[in-house]
């Protein structure tokens, strides 16, 4: 197996700076399409044989150094008892949603075998795969969100509202998810995952000092009961909590382009980087594409070892050949030592 993605994560510093990208199988790929075209997205990631065969596909079209499942944060809902629903143009649907304490009865014991499809796709992209393969799930506190709003927000009024009037019962809520989610990357562990995921795409719109209180505690404890495999934690707007992310001993921590590579390189020395291109970029011409993929890789060399990615997921009117070409740049570029 090829295992520079790996060595990485544990802060090794390989010929070339691996690659891969967050959302790199999706519906910008017209292999995917093809197959969208006849299953809804859910069905997707439930048919075990399908999912593998799309996590397989940008490995085979970009050469990207690693695989990510292809699932989705939400999927852990349904093994709690929780309902979600994909709607066009419109995004996800959770339902139920938990809005005050008397809600959160809604929540069933996990029961983690209803959502077998998740590990039986792991079992079986282990035996296909000749790269490592990332598990992964959203944080304790991003899962909440979908929970709480039922869907997509730009400013998560229900949340904050129940975090800041009854916090005891969101912390009630947060140790919940923190432990289905411990459950269900073990798991995932033990079906064949080389590394995990944390996605806390949504702590960012937290203060540092709520952030401390209500995911900090959450995250950390989450990240030691999987040290097993190396834990990436990928969270926006890193900046202003720098100084609790480095607390959080993640093996790698994912930044988004809102830093400077180069500033974080010196706020979380000795910590492996992974990042941190604008995805957007790979939309305007090649020329400021590679320029900025070239600053990211100097910089990058600054972290005690860089995994090159996108800041967030790959957008759908991203070329495939463009983004083909950005990989091939990424390898043969060479850094000095
Ligand atoms: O990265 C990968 O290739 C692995 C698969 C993956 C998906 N979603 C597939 C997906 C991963 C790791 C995710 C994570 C995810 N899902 C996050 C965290 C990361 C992030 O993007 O911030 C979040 C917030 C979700 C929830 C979610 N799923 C939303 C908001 C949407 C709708 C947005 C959209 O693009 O339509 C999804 C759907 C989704 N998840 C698609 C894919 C490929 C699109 C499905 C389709 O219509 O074909």
């Amino acid at each position: 197996m090829r295992n520079d993605f790996l060595k990485a994560c544990r802060g090794i510093k390989t010929d070339y700076t691996p690659v891969w990208f967050m959302r790199q199988a999706g519906r910008y790929m017209p292999e995917y399409q093809k197959i969208r075209k006849k299953y809804d997205f859910l069905t997707m990631c439930k048919t075990p044989e399908i999912a593998a065969e799309v996590t397989l596909q940008p490995v085979k079209v970009l050469g990207v150094d690693a695989a990510i499942l292809f699932s989705d944060i939400l999927i852990l809902l349904e093994a709690m008892g929780i309902e979600i629903k994909f709607i066009e143009e419109k995004g996800p649907h959770v339902s139920p949603t938990i809005r005050t304490s008397s809600d959160l009865k809604i929540i069933k014991e996990l029961n983690i075998d209803k959502i077998d499809f998740v590990f039986e796709t792991i079992r079986i992209l282990t035996k296909e795969l000749d790269v490592p393969l990332i598990g992964f799930a959203a944080s304790p506190f991003t899962l909440v969100t979908y929970i709480i709003e039922g869907g997509s927000t730009k400013e998560f009024v229900n949340t904050k509202k129940f975090m800041f009037s009854e916090s005891d019962s969101f912390h009630n809520l947060m140790s919940i998810c923190e432990e289905a989610t411990l459950r269900y990357l073990l798991k995932q562990i033990k079906a064949g995952v080389h590394a995990v995921q944390i996605f806390d795409t949504w702590a960012g719109i937290l203060s540092p000092s709520d952030y401390e209180i209500f995911v900090k505690p959450y995250i950390k404890r989450l990240i030691e009961g999987l040290k097993i495999v190396p834990v990436i934690y990928f969270c926006s707007n890193t900046a202003g909590l720098a100084n609790h992310l480095k607390e959080l001993n993640s093996d790698v921590l994912s930044i988004d382009w809102r830093i400077d590579i180069k500033d974080a390189a010196h706020l979380f020395k000795d910590q492996p980087l992974q990042g941190n291109l604008d995805p957007l970029a790979l939309l305007g011409t090649e020329e400021e594409l590679f320029k900025r993929a070239e600053k990211i890789l100097v910089d990058g060399n600054l972290a005690k070892s860089h995994i090159f990615n996108l800041g967030h997921g790959v957008n759908i009117n991203t070329s495939v050949e463009r983004l083909k070409k950005l990989v091939d740049f990424i390898h043969e570029f060479k850094r000095e030592v």
